[in-house]
């Protein structure tokens, strides 16, 4: 992991009502693992603590990152202003958390599942599975809105969609995808909202299929200070002997048996 760093923004665009695409010159873009995080840090000094945000893209040769991110508050309002109102650079560290096992699910059938905001981090995973020759199908949920359904049919994976208005794919849930399309798999990789994620741990536990969840939706200040990101574990911890685990220290992925949710 390098220190916190001073970079260019390379470029803003809203994708659609509220969700931002942010580009990033990263020097350490060649580290990142689809899955893994950055911090981002307002300029302003009256906000100390930065703002997790998932990568969703990362090209190593140009050194770039890619980030997109919806705007909820305070932190993410500054930084949808970045290349427009305020500063050109941005106080960035990273790679944070532990990212998918992508080694682990070549040679597999790999089912990748975004909801809402979960929907980026699966893009770079894909690219990355793609580029070794992994078998990949990806199932995105939306609410009414789509964003990066182009750049995930662009992989050559096969894409399906849900939506809770049924503008974009199947109406109902990603699990309403899943079954309409008679899709199957050997492992699903998943990120999104909580109730997303209970409902495909019951799912692959039916189809005896291993999941691997990012609860990133978790994290608030993402760099162990807050103790907000903390979720229940299957197992005892071996520093302070209770079922916890910090979603942004331990995670932001683990396998679904490991972590209550
Ligand atoms: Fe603050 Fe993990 S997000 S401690």
């Amino acid at each position: 992991m390098s220190g916190t760093m001073r970079v260019k923004v390379l470029g803003q665009h809203e994708l659609c009502k509220g969700i931002f695409k942010l580009e990033l010159a990263c020097p350490f873009a060649k580290e990142i693992r689809a899955g893994q995080f950055v911090n981002l840090y307002m300029d302003d000094g009256t906000h100390l603590l930065p703002r997790p945000i998932s990568v969703c893209d990362v090209d190593a040769g140009a050194q770039t990152v890619t980030l997109v991110y919806r705007v909820v508050g305070f932190g993410t309002d500054y930084f949808s202003g970045l290349g427009e109102r305020f500063a050109e650079e941005i106080r960035i560290f990273g790679p944070l958390g532990n990212g998918f096992p992508a080694e682990e699910l070549l040679g597999e059938r790999v089912m990748l599942v975004g909801g809402g905001l979960g929907i980026p981090p699966m893009l770079y995973l894909a690219k990355t599975l793609r580029a070794e020759g992994a078998e990949v199908q990806a199932v995105l949920g939306y609410r009414d809105e789509e964003f990066l359904l182009d750049d995930f049919q662009q992989t050559g994976a096969p894409v399906y969609t849900a939506s809770d208005t049924g503008s974009i794919g199947t109406k109902g849930t990603v699990i309403d995808a899943i079954r309409q399309n008679g899709l199957d798999c050997g492992v699903i990789c998943a990120c999104g909202p909580m109730p997303m994620l209970r409902a495909l741990k019951e799912y692959a536990l039916e189809q005896k299929v291993r999941l691997y969840v990012s609860l990133e939706e978790r994290m608030a200040c993402g760099i162990g200070a807050c103790l907000a990101c903390v979720c229940e574990s299957a197992g005892v911890d071996g520093h302070s002997f209770v079922h916890n685990k910090r979603v942004c220290k331990d995670g932001p992925v683990f396998n679904a048996g490991e972590v209550v949710l």
